[in-house]
């Protein structure tokens, strides 16, 4: 592994020049890696297979919730005109080198879907069957440690009847971006690790990176940088279920977890970041990346025991919230219960995962008469929950009424403790500042404190 490369200052591009560049799937991650690429000066193509993802690229509209970029995609349709979506992978056979940024598979009784980015490999490989220039081909979507050297490389050289490494270039670049600050994460990123199947790949992708980032590059093998985004994400998700346990045992000893963390924090060996104690993480890389990473290591005969337990013990945890408003409320059944926040964390309309899925089923299972608002996600949620629950325009009117409010999103709208007047409040994120709730709610507690 390499470090502290970047006194080997390389030209943009292969040739010093702006390259053409194509990113493959306009999921959240594509579309911010086309707005980072263009916004360093390179000309960006997006590949989607929707119509209508496509068309609202080329008219500057964001197909997500992503207000850290507002403006930049504007800036790159309209003004810069260096990004532009289609549907059709000809385009690559243009291009220096083609990002592969497909959502990465769904997992079913351990055996992990491949299909998405076997097909973006297939696609890419038989656009380059008739091109003779080098093509670097980069893979940013998250897979298992191995893919790349035993599914995508093999069909990438069927496809195209060429050899890796001599007639195309190959590199893992994987993504840290957090979504609701896919600015910071994404155009500065903490570091960036490229994993390079031969140096030529590695020195161009560094290159394309020198033009507009002064961090730290890290250049590594295939299965190295594979690796170093699952144990990242598998890291981050561990450290936020340690906190949370520490969390359930503080509340029945009567300390506060949040008073713990910081004096935890202020060690540079813990650190105070994602020690934020409440009903777990969701989203759409955690849980699937934890769940994918012990499949993987139970393919090879290793037993996560550690990983295994976080994945539970997450799990569970939403689920102490309507345990508690189901003890104060003596019972669910056809009590109003009001789920305050949707989105897996605030700052985005991402469903996926989203522990508000999990207390809303407990609730209805219970009897309970559920309301909720979310200031951007209720358009996603309704296609997801249904019509057994009542989707209310504001939070205030969600709230009147009620027997119990559940805050299960910290939505910044949400920390005006004013809207909980009299209330009973159970918090799953520290929204409200308890010495202050305790006044305003006719009764304020939190999930683990
Ligand atoms: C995560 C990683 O943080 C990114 O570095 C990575 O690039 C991304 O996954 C990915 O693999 O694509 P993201 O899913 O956007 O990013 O969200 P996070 O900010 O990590 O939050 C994940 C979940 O943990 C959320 O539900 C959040 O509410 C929860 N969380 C986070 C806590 O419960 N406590 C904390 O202290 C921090």
């Amino acid at each position: 592994m390499t470090t502290g490369i970047k006194d080997k200052k390389l030209p943009v591009g292969i040739d010093g020049k702006a390259m053409n560049l194509s990113v493959v799937g306009s999921g959240y991650i594509g579309l911010v890696t086309g707005i980072g690429l263009a916004m360093s000066g390179h000309q960006v193509t997006c590949i989607d297979c929707d119509s209508t993802v496509v068309t609202k690229i080329n008219h500057a509209i964001y197909p997500f919730y992503e207000p850290s970029l507002d403006g930049l995609l504007e800036k790159c349709v309209n003004k810069n005109c260096n990004l532009k979506a289609v549907e059709e992978y000809s385009e690559i056979a243009n291009c220096d080198a083609s990002f592969i940024c497909v959502g990465t598979f769904s997992k079913s009784e351990n055996n992990t879907d491949f299909s998405n980015i076997a097909d973006a490999a297939a696609q890419i490989g038989h656009a380059l069957r008739d091109t003779n220039a080098y093509h670097l081909v980069v893979v940013k979507s998250t897979v298992p440690p191995g893919t790349t050297e035993e599914v995508i490389i093999p069909i990438l050289e069927k496809q195209s009847s060429k050899k890796a490494g001599r007639d195309f270039g190959v590199a893992v670049n994987p993504e840290f971006i957090q979504e609701g600050n896919a600015s910071r994460s994404s155009l500065n990123p903490d570091r960036v690790i490229i994993g390079e199947h031969d140096q030529k790949a590695g020195d161009i992708l560094q290159s394309l990176y020198e033009s507009s980032y002064s961090g730290p590059i890290i250049r590594t093998s295939i299965r190295t940088a594979e690796m170093i985004k699952y144990a990242s994400n598998a890291f981050l998700a561990t450290k936020i279920t340690f906190i949370n346990e520490i969390g359930n045992l503080c509340k029945k000893l009567g300390i506060d977890v949040y008073d713990v963390a910081q004096g935890m924090g202020y060690d540079p060996r813990i650190g105070q970041r994602f020690l934020n104690a409440g009903i777990g993480f969701g989203g759409s890389c955690l849980p699937k990346d934890l769940e994918e990473l012990i499949c993987r290591a139970q393919q090879t005969g290793y037993d996560s025991r550690l990983l295994s337990a976080v994945l539970n013990i997450n799990a569970a945890q939403p689920l102490i919230l309507t345990q508690i408003a189901e003890e104060r409320l003596g019972g669910l059944k056809d009590k109003v219960v009001t789920v305050l926040g949707l989105a897996f964390k605030a700052g985005t309309d991402d469903m996926r995962d989203a522990p508000s899925l999990k207390v809303i089923a407990q609730l209805m299972s219970q009897g309970a008469l559920v309301k909720t608002y979310d200031p951007k996600a209720m358009p996603r949620a309704k296609t997801i929950v249904g019509d057994g629950v009542e989707f209310c325009a504001s939070a205030q009117e969600a709230i009147d009424g009620t027997d119990c409010v559940l805050i299960v999103t910290d939505w910044e709208q949400f920390k005006d403790e004013e809207l909980y007047r009299g209330k009973l409040v159970i918090d799953g994120r520290r929204a409200l500042d308890p010495d202050t709730a305790n006044h305003v709610c006719a009764h304020y507690e939190g999930v683990c404190w």
